[in-house]
């Protein structure tokens, strides 16, 4: 693509943009003199569609009105809610509804996943990670490592980018598992990589892992709603992500689950139980034996939290509305400009460490900072530019097709270049 370094480009691209009205669907933070703030941290927290308060709102009321009778007699009734949020989240990663359930927070469900999908032996118990894992999902496979009795010492495989790169090679999990293989019994990757933003071949992964006999599980924290990972054809086990970055559900909003169809009807995986993922149909006669119910849904435990669900009902049925055809064309384009425009200010202060091709990344650039100097980061956000630092040296900044103008772009950039 070719860009035009000015003010007036960015702002015809906005003007083309068929998706430039969302922007508007959404509450926008301001500063004390009205202006909205600069904002690129959707990879972190999502901004709150417009929208969200009123499906709050009427599930507030039909608590208010119905009290327990809400279960069956809410407008959108609260037994079978999550149902009405699976068909969008499986069209987001690219699965089957079967293969989908909306349930729980993300580290939580990577646990219960693992309950079924870690299963080590005396000889194959090693799990790999990416050595840049997000700081969580390395804590919960050390201590599944130790509550099966593996020192992390040992059981820990980190996947590493060579010495003086920051990015991921498949050839070099390639040659992890043609060295340990035998010894390995679970992948559990970043989809997209928190921290370089790298999108990785989840396809060749599944296939490096399966060859070896590795059980498969992907984080896809940075990927739901930010790239599409076709989750089904991509043959993973599982996968498991939170609806408040991309998804714009709110702070600690509910995750999602993706099981592979393959396990769907595996009622012998073990797994941990309650009554929410017994048999629906015969949940309330109570004192029934344990009956596990298909697909991902069998991994559920408890009824879940509806106010949270209503403002994820908010934002899918606005990706239903827009389609991550359009929003994929939309970030590649706009990331793609965030890019050409770093480039432009050619500072050796700063190096974008996430990969070029769009086709191995999302919305976010990584911007590593030489001399690790936070204060840019700080300077930036005393201009009303919101990105994140994250040790020990990189600003992450997201463009989010759905919010985010060229011309946010264009301006973080100029301040950017004046503050180097
Ligand atoms: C990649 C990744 N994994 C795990 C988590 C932890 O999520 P939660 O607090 O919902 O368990 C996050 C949170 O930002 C994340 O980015």
């Amino acid at each position: 693509m070719s860009f035009e370094n000015t003010l007036a480009y960015a702002r015809q691209l906005d003007s083309e943009d068929p998706l430039a009205s969302y922007r508007d669907k959404f509450h926008i933070p301001k500063d004390n003199n009205g202006q909205d703030w600069l904002y690129f941290t959707g990879n972190s927290l999502g901004l709150q569609p417009k929208t969200t308060q009123k499906y709050i709102q009427q599930e507030l009321d039909d608590w208010a009105n119905y009290g327990v009778e809400g279960h069956f007699e809410a407008k959108n009734p609260w037994m079978p809610y999550h149902e009405l949020l699976t068909a969008s989240m499986a069209k987001i990663v690219g699965a089957k509804p079967i293969e989908v359930v909306v349930m729980n927070t993300l580290t939580t469900n990577l646990h219960l996943l693992m309950v079924s999908f870690y299963r080590p032996t005396k000889t194959k118990f090693k799990i790999v990670i990416e050595s840049d894992a997000f700081p969580s999902d390395r804590y919960a496979v050390q201590s599944q490592l130790q509550f099966h009795g593996f020192d992390p010492a040992v059981g820990l495989v980190e996947w590493r980018p060579r010495q003086g790169e920051e990015l991921l090679r498949i050839e070099d999990l390639e040659t992890i598992l043609a060295a340990q293989g035998d010894e390995i019994a679970l992948l559990l990757i970043g989809g997209v990589n928190y921290y370089t933003g790298q999108y990785l071949d989840l396809k060749r992964i599944a296939e490096l892992g399966h060859a070896k006999n590795c059980m498969v599980g992907i984080d896809l924290a940075h990927g739901a709603g930010n790239v599409s990972p076709d989750l089904h054809d991509s043959g993973v086990d599982f996968a498991a992500w939170c609806s408040y970055k991309y998804l714009n559900a709110g702070p600690g909003s509910l995750g999602g689950i993706f099981v592979h169809e393959n396990h769907a009807n595996n009622r012998d995986l073990p797994r941990f139980a309650g009554w929410w993922n017994h048999n629906k149909e015969t949940r309330f006669n109570m004192r029934q034996p344990f009956d596990v119910m298909k697909g991902a849904e069998g991994w559920q435990l408890s009824n879940p939290p509806i106010l949270s669900m209503a403002a994820i009902k908010a934002s899918l049925d606005m990706f239903d509305e827009v389609g991550m055809k359009a929003l994929r064309i939309k970030s590649e384009k706009m990331t793609g400009y965030f890019e050409y425009l770093i480039h432009q200010i050619n500072s050796d202060s700063i190096k974008i460490i996430t990969p070029s091709n769009p086709k191995e990344r999302g919305c976010q650039l990584s911007i590593q900072v030489k001399n690790a100097d936070k204060s840019l980061h700080k300077k930036l956000t005393e201009n009303n530019i919101i990105t994140d630092w994250r040790e020990p040296d990189v600003i992450r900044c997201a463009p989010v097709p759905l919010y985010n103008r060229f011309e946010d772009v264009y301006k973080m950039v100029t301040v950017l270049k004046g503050l180097l």
